[in-house]
């Protein structure tokens, strides 16, 4: 394995009896790319990891002050806010930041603040002329200069230049907007590396945000983004999906320290399930049932001719292939684009990569999930959102995004009828989350074991993460 294995670095790790995503992938019915079943992992060994990380206010205070301004965090898709004067306020771990569209479609990120006596500028997403603090109407343009204020008599000790509003630094890629807080560190591309070269086949920036969704987690920023960064507690916590979804043949990559991915099959029976006297048709029926990003969910279908449902698996075809071929034409009919060339599996695979430390997006054909997670307010609570992207026909023009369904904690994913069966998902892990957090804080060993392949990611990017808390 070694020898056809040059990423790996060291010794490569066990994994599960039975056959491989890539060989998988290699029977797909057209070609897959490379980067997506080969292997790229090293062996970051098997240290159990403190849970104070996920609950002491001390650490998380440590966070606030060596991590978060030294990263770029997703705040919004361009779709969000597309004409000039649109803004975004985006918000994280006691920081605000004004995302302001210019006249030339530029973006300009300032810190929410007015210069005055500190009121935020703007307490939601709107369309503006300037930049009026509602308290005493000091005003900037909507570059940031001053433009005036009240009883500028009184204040002879300002100049314009001293009272320019702050900003943060600003990155763009796929549609996507990055803010970084420091003037030092990487460019945004090379910090996602190489995620905008993997990306380049599925182009995120032709897409809109059709659905938004957004809820309060009782658990900890990490241990929320870490329960959607394996697949394989599947077995315990999704029953319903293992027909269909290859969880523990998922492929886990990791390249450097901010980036990673994930590749979950579907279209395949789980190793756990017995397949004794199973037809191909079965897995075909319950991916149908069960899987969260059927086209029907969003878009106006009308069962096989837009969903690519009723699939029937002819004689001696797999599931995989008959659901693969299915969604082609399904997809490049709801959509306008031909993908007749893509894979199988860029076509129904859980395909996830993960962006330290906010921002996770799916890949592939079909409409594309994209996660980011955020401490809301404290380390005990997190804002977790969920976006479907879908492709905007050719020529058609950019629709705009819709805006975020905000749910509270109290309320259930389910409540968001926009999701479809993937609420139903999230309310399973749900059942886990809240139970994490109190479990952490009762624990006798303080700390928590990882597995030492499947959970790979969450090493890295806890490795990541002390980088910063330790530099
Ligand atoms: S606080 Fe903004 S104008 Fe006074
Ligand atoms: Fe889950």
């Amino acid at each position: 394995m070694a020898d056809r294995d040059p990423a790996i670095k060291g010794e490569p790790l066990p994994r599960c009896p039975g056959i491989s995503f890539r060989d998988m992938a290699l029977a797909d019915t057209n070609p897959v790319p490379e980067f997506l079943y080969e292997d790229v992992y090293e062996n970051l060994g098997s240290d159990p990891i403190p849970a104070a990380r996920y609950t002491d206010p001390a650490f998380f205070e440590l966070e606030k002050q060596k991590m978060w301004p030294r990263v770029w965090q997703f705040a919004a898709r361009e779709e969000d806010f597309p004409e000039a004067g649109d803004y975004v306020v985006y918000e994280n771990v006691g920081r605000s930041f004004l995302l302001v569209r210019q006249p030339d479609l530029s973006v300009r990120a300032f810190y929410n603040v007015c210069l005055h006596r500190g009121r935020k500028l703007k307490t939601e997403d709107g369309w503006t002329a300037e930049l009026q603090c509602p308290f005493h109407g000091f005003t900037w343009n909507n570059d940031g200069s001053l433009k005036g204020m009240p009883c500028r008599w009184d204040f002879k000790h300002l100049s314009d230049e001293k009272m320019r509003l702050p900003e943060a630094q600003v990155g763009r890629w796929g549609g996507y907007v990055f803010i970084r807080e420091s003037a030092e560190g990487p460019s945004l591309e090379e910090y996602l590396a190489p995620l905008p070269e993997h990306f380049k086949r599925w182009k995120h920036e032709e897409c809109v945000t059709a659905v938004w969704v957004g809820k309060v987690v009782p658990a900890n920023w990490k241990a929320v983004m870490e329960a959607f960064m394996e697949s394989w507690h599947t077995v315990i916590t999704h029953p319903q999906l293992l027909p269909f979804t290859g969880d523990c043949n998922s492929l886990y990559n990791i390249y450097g320290d901010n980036v990673n991915l994930t590749v979950t099959p579907f279209g395949v029976m789980s190793p756990h399930l017995d397949p004794e006297g199973r037809a191909q048709q079965w897995i075909v029926d319950e991916f149908v049932k069960y899987n969260g990003r059927s086209t029907d969910n969003y878009e106006p279908g009308e069962g096989d001719d837009a969903g690519g449902f009723n699939v029937r698996v002819p004689d001696g075809l797999t599931a995989r292939a008959a659901l693969g071929e299915s969604l082609r034409a399904a997809t490049t009919k709801a959509f306008g684009h031909d993908v007749s060339f893509a894979s199988d599996s860029e076509m129904m695979d859980a395909i996830l990569y993960d962006v330290f430390p906010n921002f996770s997006p799916w890949a592939g054909f079909q409409p594309n999930i994209v996660y980011r997670w955020r401490p809301w307010p404290d380390q005990d609570h997190a804002l977790m959102e969920v976006r479907i992207l879908t492709r905007v026909p050719p020529g058609e023009p950019m629709p705009k995004g819709v805006p975020m369904h905000f749910l509270t904690k109290e309320q259930k994913w389910t409540e968001a009828p926009e999701l479809g069966v993937l609420g139903d998902v999230f309310e399973q892990d749900m059942e886990n989350l809240p139970f994490v957090q109190e479990g952490l804080k009762a624990s006798k060993t303080g700390e928590i074991q990882l597995a030492n392949y499947q959970e790979i990611q969450l090493r890295q990017f806890q490795n990541t993460l002390m980088k910063y808390i330790n530099s």
